[in-house]
């Protein structure tokens, strides 16, 4: 197996708690149409793009709507998401992301964003995560969404580095199966029981190393 040059992480759930900001403001868009959207409902749209989100969202609601509506719906929940980011800061980035961000700059990784997110620029930067990244690729660059591997296979190419020395960070199912495609190696953020695909999952990235990840591969695969 090939030594790992490059590591690349989702941004929602595995570097900040986003989920909660992108689910008060579906919530609020199930409440203007009429009825409730659930935690569990919300599960689904992990790691899934704004327009696929909406359109599972109205089928738990048993809605229908036209083109031009869809797009003013998105755009009604987006601008209310953009609010919650907007008052974020550094005190939201998840235990641990920091710390081995840095542990990789220290060893010589690389580090890459693959994030399905049309709003990352905005929560990188008011986090101060912008200047821990050697390339950024997010849904502004992309067309195809998780599990489709082009989020992670053009983030490698940025770093000029071969999929197969990059290890993914994801804490969605879509994105084990994205860097699976991609013919990389993944650390899966959360449940073992839900990241089957994943060489290595762990509950969070507090006290992870550089070291760690190295070992623990090794002996995953
Ligand atoms: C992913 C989130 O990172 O980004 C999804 O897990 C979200 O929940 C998707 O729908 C798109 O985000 P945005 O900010 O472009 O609406
Ligand atoms: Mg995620």
């Amino acid at each position: 197996m090939e030594a790992i040059q490059a590591c690349l992480f989702d941004l929602d759930g595995v570097l900040v708690d986003t989920a909660k900001y992108h689910y008060q403001a579906w919530k609020r868009l199930a409440e203007e149409l009429g009825f409730e959207f659930t935690e569990q409902d919300n599960e689904r749209l992990k790691g899934v793009s704004r327009d696929a989100s909406l359109q599972i969202l109205l089928e738990v609601g048993g809605i229908t709507v036209e083109e031009e509506e869809r797009k003013r719906l998105a755009e009604r929940k987006n601008n209310w998401y953009v609010e919650s980011i907007s008052r974020m800061d550094a005190s939201e980035i998840l235990p641990g992301a920091l710390e081995f961000l840095k542990d990789c700059q220290a060893n010589g990784i690389k580090t890459a964003l693959g994030s399905a997110s049309k709003n990352a620029q905005l929560i990188l930067n008011n986090t101060g995560l912008a200047a821990y990244f050697d390339a950024i690729v997010d849904g502004t660059l992309t067309s195809r969404a998780k599990p489709d591997p082009e989020v992670f296979l053009l983030g490698a190419e940025k770093l000029g580095v071969a999929p197969s020395a990059c290890v993914v960070f994801e804490d969605a199912e879509a994105g084990i199966e994205a860097a699976v495609r991609a013919g990389m190696r993944s650390v899966g953020i959360g449940s073992p029981a839900i990241l089957t695909k994943a060489a290595l999952v762990l509950p969070s990235l507090e006290g992870f190393s550089a070291d760690r990840l190295f070992q623990e591969l090794k002996a995953a695969i």
